[in-house]
């Protein structure tokens, strides 16, 4: 099992240099924290792809001066390898590899690289992601990352699909943020017709809706809101107010919870 924790990641930067490029998941970066200083707030937050989870979640860690990770990048990186490799997420062999080599490499920079976003890349995620070995291996580092305070920040989001139902079951907020899979499909449609790709929306729905299938059905941690999350739907709102309403919420909840333990 890796040992991968913030300070690992910190200390294998250098390595990292000759094989990516951008920037941290979320390095410090010594902001004020609005959130309680003496208690390190873990918020969670799940749901499908496109749901717009990874910009909520980015930017509320901004203004909460929160440390922020994005878990799906952690399966997309071993799915980087599998593709790269030619390999079959069928075959233990092949999985253990792509372990192997995606955790050894764990950085900040990697989890940022463009490739890790290409749509093989994406599907070859929700394959793995279904692969218990693949899950336990990445498990360790998620929880890692939650529970070690970092200078400068009030505490830490993780964006996933599992975070508030078993990678942080005693988060101290959990968001699962959806939509309807027509409209993530017309807000991805609009990303890669941005991006000068050329890919029709028929497409993109098909293949959304056979990732939510995968995520959702799986046997192991599939995706789901956990019992005691807020759910945030998203169908017919924009970033703007999406972002505002769960902030309030949020302020809301550590409010609350601030007022229990004085
Ligand atoms: O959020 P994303 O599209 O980058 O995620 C890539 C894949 O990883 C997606 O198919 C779901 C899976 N995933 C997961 O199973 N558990 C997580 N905590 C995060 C992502």
């Amino acid at each position: 099992m890796m040992a991968v924790v913030k300070s690992a990641l910190k200390s294998r930067e250098k390595d990292a240099e000759t094989m990516a490029s951008g920037s941290a998941a979320r390095q410090p970066a010594k902001k004020t924290g609005a959130s309680d200083a003496s208690h390190h707030v873990v918020i969670a937050i799940d749901g499908p792809a496109g749901s717009g989870k990874g910009t909520l979640g980015r930017r509320l860690a901004d203004e909460l001066g929160f440390a922020f990770l994005d878990t799906g990048a952690l399966y997309r990186a071993v799915a980087m390898v599998m593709v790269d490799m030619n390999g079959n997420p069928d075959y233990a062999s092949d999985i253990d590899f792509a372990i192997k080599t995606a955790t050894k490499y764990l950085t900040p920079e990697l989890l940022q690289r463009p490739e890790l976003r290409r749509e093989d890349v994406a599907a070859m995620a929700s394959k793995v992601a279904a692969v218990p070995a693949v899950r336990d291996a990445l498990l360790d580092f998620q929880r890692e990352f939650a529970a070690t305070p970092q200078d400068g920040f009030g505490g830490v989001i993780l964006d996933g699909r599992d975070i508030g139902t078993v990678v942080c079951p005693d988060a101290d907020i959990k968001l699962f943020v959806t939509a309807d899979a027509e409209i993530r499909a017309k807000r991805r449609y609009a990303e890669v017709r941005a991006a000068g790709k050329n890919k029709s929306y028929d497409d993109i729905l098909a293949d959304m809706k056979e990732r939510d299938t995968r995520d959702s059905t799986r046997a192991i941690a599939p995706t789901k809101p956990a019992e005691d999350a807020i759910v945030v739907d998203t169908s017919n709102w924009g970033i703007e107010e999406t972002f505002q309403n769960t902030l309030a919420q949020i302020r809301n909840a550590m409010a609350t919870r601030a007022a229990k333990t004085a």
